[in-house]
């Protein structure tokens, strides 16, 4: 059975939001879309061809782009190809955050977006998704996680991926991020009023997914 749901995810670096959406996604029947890999493509291409801190350029390269998600929360375009390892390096998550402060780059990710997100039956995962993409989901939930747990997930991550990364570097890199990710102008990391704290630290996925389920069910 197709749900008609609307449900908008949001947190920081690391919280679980990830893992979490795409379960609560599955078990809904709701089309899961990670707003994030928006942000990451568009990095990777700019740090690919040499863009990072040209936001006129990049907008120009980038402003007719096609992009899809799939359910898993991969995206593919016709930008660029590229394997889902690559966007996820230390490197690709900072120039995310970098370029995601971008005036053109976040109007033309806002634009897709908030078109996905008047769809009826989608699961929105972000960090500007309560309040800018989808202010009238019918749920919001936002994701919080004390930084050294968030580190310790993401060094596993990375490790996973081949990459060698050290704990203080990725502890540091979270912070960072967070910080430019909620003080930024446009499109800030920030609770809507109407948003449902969860604190993932000391739960494990399944526990979260529950709770979150409990939520829409209890309506
Ligand atoms: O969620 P994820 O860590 O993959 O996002 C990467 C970066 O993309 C974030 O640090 C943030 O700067 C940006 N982002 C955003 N708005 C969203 C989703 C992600 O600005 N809705």
């Amino acid at each position: 059975m197709k749900n008609n749901l609307r449900i908008a995810i949001d947190g920081g670096a690391a919280t679980g939001k990830s893992t979490v959406s795409k379960k609560v996604a599955k078990k809904l029947n709701l089309t899961y879309v990670n707003t994030g890999q928006m942000y990451r493509l568009i990095a990777f291409f700019a740090l690919t061809n040499n863009l990072g801190k040209n936001e006129d350029k990049l907008y120009q390269r980038i402003k007719n782009m096609n992009v899809s998600f799939d359910n898993d929360g991969f995206i593919t375009s016709d930008l660029l190809s590229f394997k889902k390892e690559d966007l996820e390096t230390k490197i690709v998550s900072s120039t995310a955050s970098l370029i995601a402060t971008y005036k053109k780059i976040r109007e033309v990710s806002v634009e897709v977006q908030k078109k996905i997100g008047r769809t009826k039956g989608v699961l929105l995962e972000g960090r500007d998704i309560g309040t800018i993409i989808m202010p009238d989901a019918d749920f919001k939930f936002f994701l919080v996680v004390d930084p050294k747990t968030a580190a310790i997930r993401r060094v596993d991550q990375h490790k996973k991926n081949g990459e060698e990364v050290s704990f203080d570097d990725v502890l540091k890199d979270i912070i960072n991020r967070n910080k430019q990710d909620t003080t930024r102008k446009i499109g800030p990391l920030l609770k809507s009023s109407d948003s449902i704290i969860i604190d993932t630290s000391n739960k494990n996925i399944e526990k979260i997914v529950l709770e979150i389920l409990r939520v829409i069910e209890n309506g």
